[in-house]
């Protein structure tokens, strides 16, 4: 059975490598089983408290579309050695109202392009922190740290490289593998 997983990319560039790592992801993701639905950020608002108690329709549904999901994956540039506030606010605005948290229990994946060496590893990290605060199981392994070479990935999703391209598809696999185990 298709495991139908919401995708969130961190970063809203017009010439993100993110998004290219996102649309390689979609094109891989039929041999993994998977069937990837982007959750666009673009357009939430920034949180705060005063939405509590009459929150706004966009963000609203981006919550439902978050937990309507069999599971999430969250594609994140590393900034500043954390995560961009645009994914930050994303994630606070699924967390709340209090005791309404679109991620809890919900299994997640994360994985990440930069062009450095060290592929977003330390914003995983701190990724990972938040999700284990929310109470979403996370696969812990493999990890992805995709160092993005030029040409590597082309804007529309295309892996030039044969080893990245099953490396993906073997990523997507083991999310499959994740989200059943959780879903059970
Ligand atoms: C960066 N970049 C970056 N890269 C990295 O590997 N570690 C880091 O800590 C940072 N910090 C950082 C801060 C800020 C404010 C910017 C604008 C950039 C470089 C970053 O990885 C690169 O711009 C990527 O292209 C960002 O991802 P998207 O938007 O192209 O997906």
């Amino acid at each position: 059975m298709t495991v139908k997983i919401g995708a969130i990319v961190g970063s809203i560039s017009s010439t993100s490598i993110n998004r290219a790592l996102f649309n390689a992801l979609v094109t891989l993701a039929p041999s993994a089983g998977v069937e990837l639905t982007e959750i666009p950020i673009k357009e939430l608002p920034f949180y705060t408290s005063d939405f509590d108690g009459d929150y706004p329709e966009v963000a609203t549904d981006f919550k439902h579309a978050i937990e309507d999901a069999d599971g999430i994956v969250i594609i994140t540039p590393e900034y500043n050695r954390s995560v961009p506030g645009v994914l930050k606010n994303a994630l606070d605005v699924a967390s709340r109202p209090w005791g309404q948290n679109s991620f809890a229990g919900k299994p997640s994946a994360v994985i990440g392009a930069s062009a450095g060496q060290i592929g977003t590893a330390v914003a995983q990290q701190h990724l990972r922190s938040v999700l284990s605060f929310f109470g979403s199981p996370e696969l812990a392994q493999p990890e992805a740290y995709i160092w993005s070479k030029p040409g590597l990935i082309t804007a529309d999703g295309e892996v030039t490289d044969e080893a990245t391209a099953r490396f993906l598809t073997d990523w997507l696999t083991a999310v499959a593998a994740h989200v059943n185990r959780h879903s059970a």
